[in-house]
């Protein structure tokens, strides 16, 4: 038999970070929008502002939006949040249709009452030669307002979180960085056509994110499966930038189902040593190792069994 070592090296850890998973994408955001909602009222009534690392894309549309009911129907005041968005295209103009700017104010600030200057995207219009000192202060800014209290990115298929792609060190601050062509291919769709996917971005860094005080990362779909696995299960490297959450101290991955069906706990609960055997799950382990093996039922040995995880009586 061919040994899979990425497999066993998958096996081995299993989840290093805490997970909450809900039915729904719908439901998680709720949830997350009850926590963050909470947070902003302990910091008013402590007379402190809240500050939050905030992101874009389709993972965190349901969370603006009930962050929006909650201010029109719950009288929930955004007048203490300061919030930092994680990232923006380079070079874009704030108002185009793909502008991260854009989005912000269409899903969450032109809704509530953040006063205008307590808001900041990365700015992609400004000159490269600028660049270098206008990420040094985004970093300062964020330290000026007391470092993030929370941090809600999502997770790029690739593993990445911000614009932070495969081979970001960990201890990177924002900066400008080159996008990878699979995360173009997967924003292409905002886009006329590939060509117009800007080939640069301005990202906060690992480090700025492992330095929020507490790290909410969210992912909904069957696409994110895979890459929730590898980030909470696998290795903490750069190649997989969300696994470095695994060396934060108060990080939680809240998913849906769908993005919960490759860990382990779901597809092999037999090999976190604690399951309940009921036919279900027998049929379901038997066929999956038939099919991993590429072998007929009937021709599994007590070898293939053991060898996987399936020697329990
Ligand atoms: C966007 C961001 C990205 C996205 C990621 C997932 O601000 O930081 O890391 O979170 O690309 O994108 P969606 O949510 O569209 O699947």
């Amino acid at each position: 038999m061919t040994i899979n070592h990425q497999e066993i090296e998958l096996i081995d850890s299993f989840e290093q970070i805490a997970v909450e998973i809900h039915p729904t994408a719908k439901e998680g955001s709720k949830a997350v929008a009850a926590e963050i909602a909470a947070l902003i009222r302990q910091k008013q009534t402590a007379g402190e502002p809240c500050v939050l690392g905030l992101a874009t894309g389709s993972t965190p549309k349901y969370l603006y939006a009930e962050l929006v009911r909650l201010h029109k129907e719950e009288g929930l005041s955004f007048k203490n949040v300061v919030t930092f968005n994680l990232d923006e295209y380079y070079p874009i103009e704030p108002d185009a249709l793909q502008s991260y700017n854009r989005f912000m104010k269409e899903q969450l600030f032109n809704h509530i009452d953040i006063p205008e200057s307590q808001y900041h995207i990365p700015d992609g219009t400004l000159p490269k030669e600028k660049m270098k000192a206008y990420c040094e202060e985004y970093e300062r800014k964020i330290e000026a307002a007391g470092g993030l209290d929370v941090q809600i990115p999502g997770i790029g298929n690739n593993g990445h979180i911000g614009f932070n792609e495969p081979g970001s060190s960990i201890n990177s601050h924002t900066r400008l960085i080159t996008l990878d062509n699979s995360t173009r291919l997967a924003n292409a769709y905002d886009f006329p056509n590939m060509s117009q996917v800007p080939r640069l971005a301005i990202t906060m860094g690992i480090s700025t994110i492992l330095k929020a005080k507490k790290v909410i990362l969210l992912a909904w779909g069957s696409h994110k499966a895979k890459i929730v696995r590898r980030s909470v299960e696998g290795h903490s490297s750069d190649q997989v930038p969300a696994s470095l959450l695994q060396q934060h101290p108060n990080t939680k991955f809240v998913i849906d189902e769908q993005a919960a069906h490759d860990l382990t706990r779901n597809k092999e609960p037999w090999l976190t040593g604690d399951c309940e055997w009921t036919p279900a799950l027998i049929r379901k382990a038997v066929t999956g190792l038939a099919l991993k093996l590429n072998k007929a039922i009937l021709m599994l040995t007590d070898k293939d069994y053991n060898e996987n995880g399936l020697n329990d009586w």
